[in-house]
């Protein structure tokens, strides 16, 4: 699709404002990275810059409101950055269901996969019923009476969260005692069951996926990106290296994309992403985690149906390294929402 064949469309961009939740974050780098408003923007302007008409759309805590101003803005398509709605990060499923029920083509995913892949320990067993490798786990809903079964060192992690929240160099645990207090921990400030999992310490890869899984669309991999862990103090992608400039693992841990891989490494990267996308019945766009363990065997650590969009974030790199600009990104993501048509 070209801007010519959405000649007289007009697209609304819609995101989730954050500014609740920031409103505790002082540093004001840290909270432009963060902030929905600033990626809202960045479509806006990449698909004004195309010739494509389109203005962006804060998804409030009036949803009638909402519906109201795409119906006078005239609305054809919504391109769906919502993460959020009403400051919750378990509604983002919510946004998407609003837009199949007003009749709306939107980017992205669907509700299934969006409501199913927010959850790890889910997704997980998912994965392994498909044969997909994925790290041993346990869930916890309370403190641990038993001992895990797992292999040592394990990570624990809130079970339904994303951007790493909730992740730090302390999650990492050695022994049975340390599940105990990481557990109680992540229960106590995530209010959510805490996902423990055996730490698959080795390369670190992530591999955006287009398509719509249709004849017309088939899933089509992006160039494998690694985040190569330049200190070797540093073993996971924790909070503070994903979004504090001012903390020393945001510098020492840094993504190469496309990365440097074997033939054989990039082809199973490239499968499993698409057995992925099959699984949960992706579309638009999507993104995949992965480690190897000390063998080189791939793990998928989770599946991101919404990943950041932004143009310095991973899934714009990684459509650079497979010959989209920014500009062609966003006009493919919303050709497959047309391609699609109302859901
Ligand atoms: N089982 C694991 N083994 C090794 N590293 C892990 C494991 N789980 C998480 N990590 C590290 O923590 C980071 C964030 O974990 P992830 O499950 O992808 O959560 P998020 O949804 O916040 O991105 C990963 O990018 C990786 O560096
Ligand atoms: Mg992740």
């Amino acid at each position: 699709m070209t801007p010519g064949d959405l000649n007289g469309r007009k697209v609304a961009v819609l995101y989730t404002s954050v500014e609740e939740s920031l409103a505790g974050i002082a540093d004001e780098k840290m909270r432009e990275t963060m902030d929905l408003a600033v990626s809202a923007r960045c479509v806006t302007d990449g698909l004004n810059a195309s010739g494509v008409a389109a203005r962006y759309f804060t998804f409030g805590k009036d949803v009638v409101a909402l519906a109201d101003s795409f119906r006078s803005y005239g609305a054809d398509a919504v391109f769906n950055l919502s993460e959020c709605p009403m400051n919750c990060a378990q509604k983002e499923p919510h946004a998407a269901a609003l837009l199949e029920l007003l009749r709306l083509p939107y980017t992205g995913n669907g509700p299934m996969p969006l409501a199913v892949c927010n959850d790890k320990a889910l997704t997980k067993r998912i994965l392994a019923s498909h044969g997909i490798a994925t790290p041993g786990f346990r869930l916890y809903a309370g403190v641990p009476r038993d001992a895990s079964g797992l292999a040592f060192p394990v990570i624990v992690k809130p079970s339904r969260e994303d951007g790493s929240a909730g992740i730090t160099e302390d999650s990492i645990v050695e022994d049975e005692g340390g599940i105990k207090t990481r557990v109680e921990h992540v229960i106590e400030k995530y209010a959510q069951e805490a996902l423990v999992e055996e730490f698959i310490g080795g390369r670190e890869f992530n591999v955006g996926v287009l398509g719509n899984g249709t004849v017309a669309d088939p899933y089509r991999a992006l160039p494998p990106a690694e985040l190569v862990y330049r200190n070797s103090r540093w073993r996971i992608c924790s909070f503070e290296s994903k979004w504090d400039p001012s903390h020393p693992s945001y510098a020492e841990i840094a993504p190469q994309c496309p990365a440097e891989v074997s033939d054989d490494l990039r082809a199973g990267l490239t499968r499993l992403t698409i057995e992925c996308a099959r699984v949960f019945g992706l579309c638009g766009y999507s993104r995949v985690d992965f480690r190897t363990d000390a063998k080189g065997r791939l793990f998928v650590l989770e599946v991101n149906p919404n990943p950041d969009i932004s143009p310095d974030a991973g899934l714009a790199r990684a459509a650079r390294a497979g010959g989209y600009s920014y500009e062609a990104l966003l006009l493919e993501i919303l050709r497959l929402a047309f391609a699609r048509g109302a859901r």
